[in-house]
């Protein structure tokens, strides 16, 4: 594996969007025409109604201090009923505007904590959901477990409704660095979790790790890696630490002399994508591993990975429907998010209208910059054409001149490709065809640093 310089990683360490869709959140119109987005969706659905879902279910019962997810705390569970009522009446305010009935590609439910929810709960949403839908023989349907609350039941469950995949959280397995983030989860739990996904039959099971979180050490994090290594994950998401105080205010309850400094946090990862590597992991790119059997590097290696709110997907489907509270849609040209708290989202499914708060309905330029993006993030390269070159003349190629210097590319204007320094620095790639980026200055603090 070719080593990166510290200098290199520093240069490159700046606020930087992860590229699950452009243009960017912040970029994006404070209100939405609920009219024009009603007819964007259903045109859309005409034109293919091979859709994918995400479900958002944001309980969760305990407070993970580093988190920056959209959660709410509680240990009730009452609330489960009233969520999950709200989540078939947004299904089925979206399904009066698909004319047929939708086939479910791919099905993700994230959170929060999808297992906050009982099985029972769980398999009454789905099996509303899917009692209106075609579900293919082939199908990527998978959840987020929590190690600490994700029952066996919780696993057969949802495999006997067609789930071949699930991700657990596992974040780091040291008791100090546990304790500070407010997340006691014995590795016990992550290796008992994962040994009755295998058992039952799940096709790929992902871990998450993070590094960069309060009081993590090389060594800890030797063990950290070591533990997850063991598990034999088909695949590991290696997030970097998201220091974002300004929207997660739990955060600021660390005493910022306990995290990592720059250098240390890139020795983490430094040390984790060796590791990963040494024991056999593909770098699928921005932060994920995989086994060589996984599909995704199967996909990853055909070119044919897709990324979108998910993350990498294998499936390519021109819409992703999300919902729940704080959930994005993306049907190509347009992109809406949901209210992003939980009685705003009530409110307004309650009343009949489709929650969204604000969205953004993408131009030709806007088009033309999202395929590119797409490119370089799914498959390294991307192949220039004759009617953008304008455009990439006056935005992109002055800023690849810069990132070929660091060979981080190599480019023409036939088109680029990512060198295996580059693949160290997609974001940062991505970045020289974001012309929102490119050609202002707006809220660039909103982001957190690529490494
Ligand atoms: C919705 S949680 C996963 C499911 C479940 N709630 C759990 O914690 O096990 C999604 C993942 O996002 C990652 N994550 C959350 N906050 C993060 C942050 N501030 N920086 C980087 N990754 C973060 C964690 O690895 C976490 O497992
Ligand atoms: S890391 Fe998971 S369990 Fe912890 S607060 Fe965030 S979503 Fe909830």
């Amino acid at each position: 594996m070719q080593q990166v310089s510290i200098d290199l990683l520093q240069k490159y360490n700046v606020p930087t969007p992860r590229y699950t869709s452009y243009p960017t959140v912040p970029y994006w119109d404070e209100s939405i025409d609920q009219s024009h987005w009603k007819a964007s969706f259903a045109q859309s659905f005409d034109e293919d109604r091979e859709i994918s879902l995400y479900l958002h279910l944001p309980f969760c019962e305990s407070l993970c201090t580093f988190c920056g997810c959209n959660k709410r705390i509680t240990t009730n569970h009452a609330v489960e009923e009233e969520y999950l009522q709200a989540l078939l009446e947004e299904w089925a305010l979206y399904q009066n505007l698909m004319h047929g009935k939708p086939v479910l590609r791919e099905v993700h439910i994230g959170g929060g904590t999808p297992t906050f929810f009982s099985p029972g709960n769980l398999s009454r949403l789905l099996e509303g959901i899917f009692a209106t839908a075609i579900i293919p023989e082939t199908h990527e349907f998978s959840f987020e477990g929590h190690p600490n609350n994700t029952t066996f039941e919780h696993l057969t469950s949802l495999f006997d409704l067609g789930f071949n995949r699930v991700s657990f959280g596992m974040q780091d397995s040291n008791l100090e660095v546990q304790k500070v983030i407010n997340r006691i989860q014995p590795h016990g739990n992550v290796v008992q979790v994962v040994r009755w996904a295998r058992e039952i039959g799940y096709e790929s099971v992902n871990l998450d790790l993070v590094y960069g979180l309060p009081l993590q050490t090389v060594g800890r994090m030797e063990k950290t890696i070591q533990d997850a290594l063991n598990c034999k994950p088909d695949r590991i998401a290696f997030y970097s630490y998201a220091h974002v105080p300004w929207t997660s205010k739990a955060q600021r309850l660390f005493d910022v002399n306990d995290l990592p400094s720059a250098n240390e946090k890139i020795e983490l990862y430094q040390l984790g994508k060796t590791r990963f590597m040494d024991a056999g992991y593909i770098d699928i790119g921005m932060d994920h591993f995989a086994l060589p059997g996984d599909m995704m590097v199967q996909a990853h290696l055909e070119g044919n990975l897709h990324r979108n709110f998910m993350g990498y997907t294998v499936q390519k489907t021109s819409m992703l429907l999300g919902l729940g509270v704080s959930s994005i849609s993306d049907i190509s040209d347009a992109f809406a998010q949901n209210k992003k708290t939980i009685r705003e989202y009530y409110d307004a499914v309650h009343a009949g209208e489709l929650p969204v708060f604000r969205g953004y309905f993408l131009t030709k330029e806007d088009q033309i910059m999202r395929q590119y993006i797409l490119d370089v993030a799914c498959r390294g390269k991307a192949h220039f054409a004759k009617k953008d070159l304008e455009l990439l003349r006056q935005f992109t190629f002055h800023e690849l001149d810069e990132l070929a210097l660091d060979d981080l590319v190599t480019w023409g204007e036939h088109g680029l490709l990512v060198t295996d320094l580059g693949k160290h620095f997609i974001r940062n790639i991505c970045k020289a065809f974001d012309l929102k980026w490119l050609s202002s200055e707006v809220q660039k603090k909103t982001f957190s640093q690529a490494v």
